[in-house]
C-alpha cells in the first residue's frame, strides 16, 4: 500500500508521517509545495529522507498557485462572508490536484492530507480529489488516531525520533496557513473573539500606526481582468503578488480580525493578513468602474457571495464553480487598462484609473455645457414612468390609509 501526504515538514505532519508508515502499514510518499509560504523547503526534504519516506517530491507552484487559482478568483472580486479574501480556501484545490495526480505517477491507491476533522481544509482537501479521481482513498490521520493531546503526540514524537522545535514542546501559540494570498492565524490565543490579538499574531504586515507617514502611488496595469505590470513594468502573475505584498505589508494594509460560519456548522475566530490582496482587489474594482457595463458589474456583484461561498466551502472543482467562472471571466473582455493607488497607515485607495476601454464619457457626465450631448428634457418621461407605480400606490394608500 502506497499514500502521497501533503507534507509541510513540520511537526505534525512529520508525525503523520511516521504513523502511517508504523501504524497503517504503507509507503508513504512526500508532497511538499511551494505557494510563497516563506519558508525554506530542503529541511522538509531533509526529515522526509530521514524519516524514510518511500519518494519525495518538492514543487514550486507559485505560478500556477496566482495564475490558474487566485487570478480567477479576482476577476469576481470574491469575498467570504463580506470580508475573507479565501486565502487559504483557494489554495487547497490545487495541493489536491498535485497529490491526486502524483499519485497516479506513483502508483498510490491513496492521498493524506493533516487537516482535523473540525475544520474547512479537510471538505476542501477531499472534495477535489474525489472531484479529480472518484476512486481516489483520503487518509484524514486527525479523524482515526488515538494522539488526542499535546502530549500524546509528543511522545508518539519522541518515541520515533522525531525532532521537536523547542518552542513546538508546549502548546504551540496558534495555528498558522500561508501562502502568496495569506497569512491566517486561528485558535490557542485568539479563540476568545472579545480579545484583541496580540501584537506578535501579525507576521507579514506592520501595524497602520507604525506604518510610514508618506503615503506611496502604485499604479497596477490590468488586461482582461488580470493584472500584468506595476508602475509600468510587466510581470509574471506571482511577481505581481509579490511586489503587491512588499508594498502592502509595509503599509500595514490587508489585517482583518474576523469571525466566520465554517462549512461544518462553528463559527470561528481569525486574524488574516492580505497585503498584495487586498490592494488587488481594490485595484480591480477600481478599473471595472471605468470598463465594465453596469448591468455586467451589477450581476457580477449578485452572483460574487454565491462564487465566493463555492470557494470557501471546497467546491473549486464543481460544474457550478465552473459556470460562474464562465460567466466572470466573459465580463473581463474589456477590464483592461491601468489604476492609480494611494498607499497609507493601512488603507489602499484607487486614486486614479484610465483605459481605451472606457466606457466613462466626461462629455454626458459634465456639470459644464455638454454641447449637446445628452438632453436633460429625455430625463423628464423616464422619470414619469417609473414614478407611474409608485404614484399607484401612494393614491392607495391615500385612499385606504395604508
Ligand atoms: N478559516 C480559514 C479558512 O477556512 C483559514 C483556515 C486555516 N487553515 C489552517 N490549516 N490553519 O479558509
Ligand atoms: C484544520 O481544521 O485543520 C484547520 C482549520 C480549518 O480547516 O478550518
Amino acid at each position: 500500500k502506497k499514500v502521497v501526504l501533503a507534507y509541510s515538514g513540520g511537526l505534525d505532519t512529520s508525525i503523520i508521517l511516521k504513523w502511517l508508515q508504523t501504524e497503517y502499514g504503507c509507503e508513504v510518499v512526500t508532497f511538499t509545495a511551494d505557494l510563497g509560504q516563506g519558508e525554506e523547503l530542503e529541511p522538509a526534504r531533509k526529515k522526509a529522507e530521514q524519516m524514510g519516506a518511500a519518494s519525495i517530491h518538492i514543487e514550486d507552484l507559485r505560478e500556477e498557485f496566482v495564475r490558474d487559482f487566485v487570478f480567477p478568483m479576482f476577476r469576481a472580486n470574491a469575498l467570504y462572508e463580506g470580508l475573507y479574501l479565501l486565502g487559504t480556501s483557494i489554495a487547497r484545490p490545487l495541493i489536491s490536484k498535485r497529490l491526486v495526480e502524483i499519485a497516479a505517477e506513483e502508483g498510490a491507491d491513496a492521498v493524506a492530507h493533516g487537516a482535523t476533522g473540525k475544520g474547512n481544509d479537510q471538505v476542501r482537501f477531499e472534495l477535489a480529489a474525489y472531484a479529480l479521481n472518484p476512486d481516489i482513498k483520503v487518509i484524514a490521520p486527525w479523524r482515526e488516531w488515538d494522539l488526542t493531546s499535546r502530549t500524546k503526540l509528543i511522545d508518539f514524537a519522541e518515541k520515533h525520533q522525531i525532532q521537536i522545535a523547542k518552542d513546538k514542546r508546549g502548546e504551540a501559540p496558534f495555528s498558522v496557513d500561508a501562502n502568496l494570498l495569506h497569512t491566517s492565524s486561528e485558535g490557542k490565543v485568539l479563540e476568545d473573539p472579545a480579545e484583541d490579538a496580540p501584537d506578535y499574531v501579525y507576521q507579514r504586515t506592520v501595524n497602520p500606526e507604525d506604518a510610514p507617514n508618506e503615503p506611496e502611488y502604485v499604479e497596477i496595469g490590468f488586461e482582461k481582468g488580470d493584472a500584468v505590470s506595476i508602475n509600468g513594468e510587466a510581470m509574471s502573475p506571482a511577481t505581481i503578488l509579490t511586489k503587491l505584498n512588499e508594498l502592502g505589508g509595509k503599509h500595514g494594509i490587508g489585517r482583518l480580525d474576523l469571525v466566520e460560519g465554517r462549512f461544518v456548522g462553528m463559527k470561528s475566530r481569525g486574524i488574516y493578513e492580505t497585503p498584495g490582496g487586498t490592494i488587488l482587489l481594490e485595484a480591480h474594482r477600481g478599473i471595472e468602474q471605468i470598463t465594465l457595463d453596469r448591468g455586467q458589474a451589477h450581476l457580477k456583484d449578485e452572483l460574487m457571495p454565491r462564487y465566493a461561498e463555492l470557494i470557501y466551502n471546497g467546491f473549486w472543482f464543481s460544474p457550478e464553480r465552473e459556470m460562474l467562472q464562465a460567466a466572470i471571466d466573459h465580463s473581463q473582455q474589456h477590464v483592461t487598462g491601468t489604476v492609480r493607488l494611494k498607499l497609507y497607515k493601512g488603507v489602499a485607495r484607487t486614486v486614479g484609473r484610465w483605459s481605451d476601454h472606457s466606457l466613462y464619457s466626461e462629455a454626458h457626465v459634465t456639470f459644464e455645457d455638454d454641447a449637446g450631448a445628452y438632453d436633460q428634457k429625455d430625463a423628464a418621461g423616464f422619470i414619469q414612468l417609473n414614478a407611474l407605480r409608485l404614484k399607484l400606490l401612494a393614491a392607495r394608500k391615500r385612499r385606504l390609509g395604508s
